[in-house]
């Protein structure tokens, strides 16, 4: 089996490119990535030489016509994580989400239905915009689409496309909305590797506003496995919600972050919060138990936060060049 992961560079794309390395030594792996700054070539390093003979990199854009037909002409699947997957970013400049999460979707829509290939779109939650802290309703497959800032009003958009291409045109395809993932090879200028990789250089915590805001934390291995039973056993037109229970406010977050780095609970900074900032997210994932019997493994988001503290610890290589530019950059915007 040959399967196209666009943004296989990335955080999520990259554990998924390791998970069909180690795991499904019948599927070939072709990463269809440009290399923005999110990507890292070293997250797709530490493979077996035999592995290596089963995983071909193209650099490319997803919104490129002639690059993505190339690809998808030889596969028989395609897992479409290529995104700008950042919120703060898309605040202070929009326009790469809407080519790469609008375009480049549309572009790989239209090379799919070419060549009737199978389609798997991996999207989020916040397109469904945010909840109450006491909203006892969580997101479901029908919540109605709300989304608050230009990244999510674009992947909002990008799942759009991907319904109307499966019912006009009958592509064969699924969608999958997570929460918000954690654990190896994210960027640090994410929530969580940003905490870890500030302490690690002798930087306060930075929370936004009060801290109030809740996320539902995944470990990106639990979001991966899930894409994987869709992409292979879900119901060809249809969304699944992947979450794992793990509500938890940003302050409860970077509390868990400094007992387990050995510093005092409360020692971090409030910087100025996000613009148009979502205050909660919840999955319900009922469908994927019901339907896939898709369960989480990292059933403890502690401990899952120990082995990501472990990681960034043991894995300074793969991030220390990235630190200084990314904290110049959130220096400019107060953060
Ligand atoms: P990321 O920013 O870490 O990686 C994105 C990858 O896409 C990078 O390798 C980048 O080089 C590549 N890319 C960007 N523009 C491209 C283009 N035009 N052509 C080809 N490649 C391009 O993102 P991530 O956190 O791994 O997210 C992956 C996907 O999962 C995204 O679609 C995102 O919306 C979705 N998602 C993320 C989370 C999360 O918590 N991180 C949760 C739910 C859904
Ligand atoms: O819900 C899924 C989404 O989760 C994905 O679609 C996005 O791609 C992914 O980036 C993530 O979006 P968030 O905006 O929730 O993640 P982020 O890591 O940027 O921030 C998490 C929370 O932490 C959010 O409430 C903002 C806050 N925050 C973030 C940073 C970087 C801080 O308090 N301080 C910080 O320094």
């Amino acid at each position: 089996m040959r399967i196209v992961v666009t943004g296989g560079a990335g955080f999520i794309g990259a554990n998924f490119v390791h998970t069909l390395l180690n795991d499904h030594p019948e599927v070939d792996v072709n990463v269809l990535d440009s290399f923005t700054y999110a990507a890292n070539e070293s997250s797709l390093t530490d493979i077996t030489p035999e592995q290596a003979k089963r995983l071909t990199i193209t650099r490319g854009d997803v919104a490129d016509m002639e690059i993505v037909d190339e690809v998808v002409r030889d596969a028989d699947a395609v897992v479409h994580f290529a995104a700008e997957s950042h919120n703060d970013n898309s605040i202070t400049g929009p326009a790469p989400f809407i080519q790469t999460n609008l375009i480049g979707t549309f572009t790989l829509l239209e090379a799919v239905r070419k060549y009737g290939t199978r389609f798997h779109h991996v999207s989020t939650d916040e397109v469904y915009g945010d909840l109450e802290l006491d909203d006892p309703a969580k997101f479901t497959p029908t919540t109605p689409y709300n989304p608050s800032s230009p990244y999510s009003a674009s992947k909002a958009g990008s799942d759009m496309l991907v319904r109307a291409w499966m019912r006009t045109y009958g592509i064969p395809a699924t969608i999958s909305n997570c929460s918000n993932n954690y654990g190896p090879y994210q960027h640090i200028e994410k929530f969580i590797p940003r905490m870890i990789t500030n302490r690690l250089v002798g930087i306060r915590p930075r929370l936004y506003g009060e801290g109030a805001n809740v996320r539902d934390w995944i470990h990106v291995l639990d979001h991966n496995e899930a894409v994987w039973e869709i992409l292979q056993r879900g119901t060809i037109g249809d969304t699944y919600l992947i979450g794992a229970d793990g509500e938890a406010s940003n302050k409860e977050v970077v509390h868990m972050l400094n007992e387990i780095m050995g510093h005092p609970q409360d020692d971090y900074d409030h910087v100025a919060d996000r613009a148009g900032h979502d205050l909660r997210y919840a999955i319900d994932a009922t469908k994927l138990h019901e339907e896939l019997g898709w369960y989480p493994s990292f059933t403890s988001f502690r401990e899952g936060l120990e082995e990501t503290v472990r990681w960034y610890t043991e894995h300074e290589d793969w991030w220390k060049g990235e630190k200084e530019r990314v904290e110049a950059k959130y220096a400019q915007k107060g953060h």
